[in-house]
């Protein structure tokens, strides 16, 4: 009898012990801990607001861009207290026009990213009529060809992985509601929608989801050198938010779209309300 209720005290004790310790584990294991992800368009703006975030959660992220400098600095900034590791590398995701090999990422083997998200991304400030062929590309060659050319760089190894993966595109509202001087703009960001709900089909089987954000007017660099004061206001009057988002905000959709398993094929529009105004 005593040594039974020794037993049971023993075995209730061990298992709010477990328990317990479930519930340490749980709390203070980052739910990215452990996790790589390269980020285009890293060094600034969306990018950089989704790269810390990433980080927060415990993540390593590569930060890709043009220029090295600033994607250097933006790494150094972003979180390492849970040991996790971040770095830059210099890509101008318009220039290669083929599958990403180790050596365009510095070194990174695509086979070790388990989250891309593909944000580098120039805007158009001209009309079409006068846009020369080379301006027309270089639009074309970022926006959708950097995009088309990531998701295939890393689609192989991570459909033949044993883990969850995740790609995340940007698109922007201008692929359904364009203005003027937004023609090739516009069609990029049409074609990253179609990319991404295309790709979620062919690897959703695979444990690797495919989604996209479509932000609306948000306050970055690209917003200020692209979009004068004028037409800034314009825009604002159509927005029922009446203001601009915030890159925290892009950053915190964003996650949802990274971590909700199942959230796969999704253009999630993010604009004040723009979109569905009259
Ligand atoms: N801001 C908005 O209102 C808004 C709205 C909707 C959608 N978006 C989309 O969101 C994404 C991020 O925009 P953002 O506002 O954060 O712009 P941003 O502040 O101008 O940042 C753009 C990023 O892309 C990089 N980049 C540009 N061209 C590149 C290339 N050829 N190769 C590699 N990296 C390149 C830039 O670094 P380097 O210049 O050093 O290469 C920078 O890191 C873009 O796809 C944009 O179209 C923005």
């Amino acid at each position: 009898m005593f040594s039974c209720k020794i037993l049971r005290r023993t075995a209730l004790s061990s298992c709010l012990r477990i328990s317990v310790s479930r519930l340490i584990t749980t709390a203070s294991t980052p739910a990215l801990s452990g996790k790589t992800c390269l980020i285009t368009g890293g060094s600034r703006g969306i990018g950089l607001a989704i790269a810390s975030r990433l980080a927060t959660d415990g993540a390593s992220c590569i930060l890709l861009s043009r220029t090295l400098s600033v994607a250097q600095d933006a790494a150094s900034e972003l979180d390492t207290s849970m040991g996790q590791m971040h770095e830059a590398v210099q890509l101008d995701v318009a220039s290669t026009r083929r599958v990403w090999t180790a050596d365009d990422l510095g070194g990174v083997d695509p086979a070790s990213i388990d989250i891309v998200v593909n944000a580098a991304g120039v805007a158009q400030t001209k009309l079409l009529c006068l846009m020369t062929p080379e301006e027309i590309e270089d639009i074309v060659f970022t926006n959708l060809m950097g995009t088309i050319y990531s998701c295939r760089t890393f689609a192989r190894s991570m459909m033949r992985s044993r883990t969850e993966k995740s790609i995340l595109n940007i698109s922007s509202v201008l692929s359904s509601r364009a203005g003027r001087g937004s023609s090739i703009y516009a069609a990029c960001k049409g074609g990253i929608e179609g990319l991404t709900k295309a790709l979620a089909t062919e690897l959703g089987g695979k444990r690797v989801r495919v989604n996209a954000i479509r932000p609306g007017l948000i306050n970055t660099g690209m917003l200020s050198e692209s979009v004068s004061s004028k037409a800034e206001q314009a825009f604002l009057e159509r927005i029922p938010a009446g203001r601009t988002g915030s890159v925290e905000e892009v950053s915190d959709a964003a996650m949802f779209l990274i971590k909700n398993t199942y959230c796969n094929g999704a253009i999630l529009t993010l604009d004040g309300g723009f979109s569905v105004s009259l």
